[in-house]
């Protein structure tokens, strides 16, 4: 085999799904219908659908397989005993429960362990975690290193903590208010951005020598693995599975989105070697989730989790995920479009503070651009940026805008070819060309928690 080049995809298609491309007057019409917000138009009124990585995955015969074989039960079902015995395999916990999705594991892990007046430091934290910490009445505080923020700069691992910021912090609130430290694998909030081996393992002792539990966001842990492989000394020769090992090793336990890397639609766990957590975990995962063996999901979905990580650690698997996200980076930064640099692990960014220079954070940029890019397009992105991270001062009802101004393009899985991505790129590239003409936005309405999902605006002037 000629190893200079690239391989194609690792799979081929078994079914496909029709889509369909609106006129630009009809998309016109169903944005503003929608509020500005793209997180109210119908799926089927979106071309290209680039909103988000989540549940949004093409499973594949497989996994389909696994769900028609598995039995259906309360208690015990075999599914169950898969997903256990995969865990253990790749993410070597003691203890696990199954829960619906990722926020289902952040609230059972915050309700167990925050408490009113307390703090949780993180890499940063994704807008759920944020709003799982507030709901417990503790504060979020993102503590990822001054690079991650700093879009065109180039860095193998912008997601890290700053550890010597960490241990500040820990000093100077006490270790007593910190019920858990956390690290997000990838740093979604920052542009997907890796985080080092050696960071993870940095973290981790600083937790254990202030005997503070530390808990790993694992959402996107493969392709993080992935980056550590490709950029990390001394791990070029070691699997994804062992990679995902030695960080699981330094950490009590992880949340875990199944919709991501687990490449299902539906489903999550939280896992801990705590054998006092878990039994907390698990009492309150029966009140609101369901039974241990099933947790709020089909046992089929169950099945599908189990079969679908063996499918995430798969290097070629992984290549093929990386090069395609590189593929879409390369033709926005060949025309200038200013993205986050180096692109993550299921996603580009868009920098729109950089594409809209004219467009105060007041006024949405992020948002903006996310707008323009349906109506110009049918693609929806994603916008990360002041409606979902600014904040009202509660004191003064002043508003903080969000320190980056990013539109999200996130892949799916194994969902769309390199055409698709072309498409976007050729239609956000022309966005680019005429980005002068391109207006903020008045927000009218938004609720206080993850108020960006339900927001509403209107186009200013
Ligand atoms: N943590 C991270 C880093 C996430 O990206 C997400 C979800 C969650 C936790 C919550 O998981 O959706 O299963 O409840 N992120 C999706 C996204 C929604 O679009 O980035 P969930």
């Amino acid at each position: 085999m000629n190893e200079e080049i690239e391989l194609p995809e690792p799979f081929k298609i078994k079914m496909v799904e029709k889509i369909t491309l609106h006129p630009r007057e009809k998309r016109e019409e169903l944005i503003r219908k929608a509020g500005y917000n793209v997180f109210m138009l119908k799926a089927e009124d979106v071309f290209i659908d680039l909103l988000t990585d989540s549940g949004t995955s093409a499973m594949s015969d497989h996994q389909w397989a696994g769900m028609i074989e598995t039995t259906q039960a309360y208690a015990g079902s075999q599914s169950y005993y898969s997903l256990e015995k995969t865990v253990k395999d790749i993410f070597g916990f003691k203890h696990f429960i199954p829960v619906h999705q990722g926020r289902a594991a952040e609230n059972i892990l915050f309700s167990t362990m925050v408490s009113p007046g307390s703090y949780v430091p993180n890499n940063t934290h994704f807008d759920t975690t944020e709003a799982n910490v507030l709901r417990n009445k503790g504060t979020p505080v993102n503590l990822a290193v001054e690079d991650a923020y700093d879009s065109a700069k180039i860095s193998p691992f912008k997601g890290n903590m700053d550890t010597e910021k960490l241990e500040d912090f820990i000093r100077e609130k006490t270790p007593e208010k910190i019920p858990l430290i956390m690290t997000t694998i990838t740093n979604n909030s920052v542009g997907g951005q890796p985080v080092s081996m050696q960071n993870i393992r940095e973290t981790s002792e600083i937790a254990r020598k202030y005997g503070i539990p530390f808990f790993i966001d694992a959402c996107r842990f493969a392709e993080n693995c992935y980056f550590i492989k490709k950029r990390e000394e001394g791990y070029e020769n070691k699997t994804i599975k062992e990679i995902a090992r030695e960080i699981f090793s330094y950490a009590d336990g992880c949340t875990f989105s199944g919709k991501k890397e687990a490449l299902t639609n539906i489903g999550g766990m939280l896992c801990t070697n705590s054998e006092e957590l878990y039994q907390k975990f698990k009492n309150l995962l029966i009140v609101i989730e369901g039974f241990i063996t099933y947790g709020g999901l089909a046992c089929r979905e169950l099945e599908a989790m189990a079969r679908g990580l063996y499918e995430a650690i798969d290097e070629n698997y992984q290549a093929y995920r990386h090069r395609q996200i590189e593929y879409l980076a390369k033709l926005l930064r060949d025309a200038g479009v200013p993205i986050v640099e180096p692109p993550g692990g299921h996603a580009v960014y868009v920098d729109a503070k950089r594409f809209l220079p004219h467009i105060p954070p007041e006024q949405f940029p992020a948002q903006a651009l996310t707008v323009q890019l349906y109506i110009e397009s049918g693609v929806r992105a994603a916008e990360l940026g002041s409606s979902c991270f600014g904040k009202i001062d509660e004191k003064t009802g002043e508003f903080i805008p969000a320190r980056m101004e990013l539109m999200r393009l996130a892949i799916p899985r194994r969902t769309y070819t390199d055409n698709h991505l072309r498409y976007v790129a050729e239609c956000l590239i022309r966005l680019y060309k005429k980005r002068e003409r391109i207006k903020g936005l008045k927000r009218v309405y938004a609720p206080k928690l993850l108020g960006h999902f339900t927001a509403r605006f209107e186009p200013v002037g």
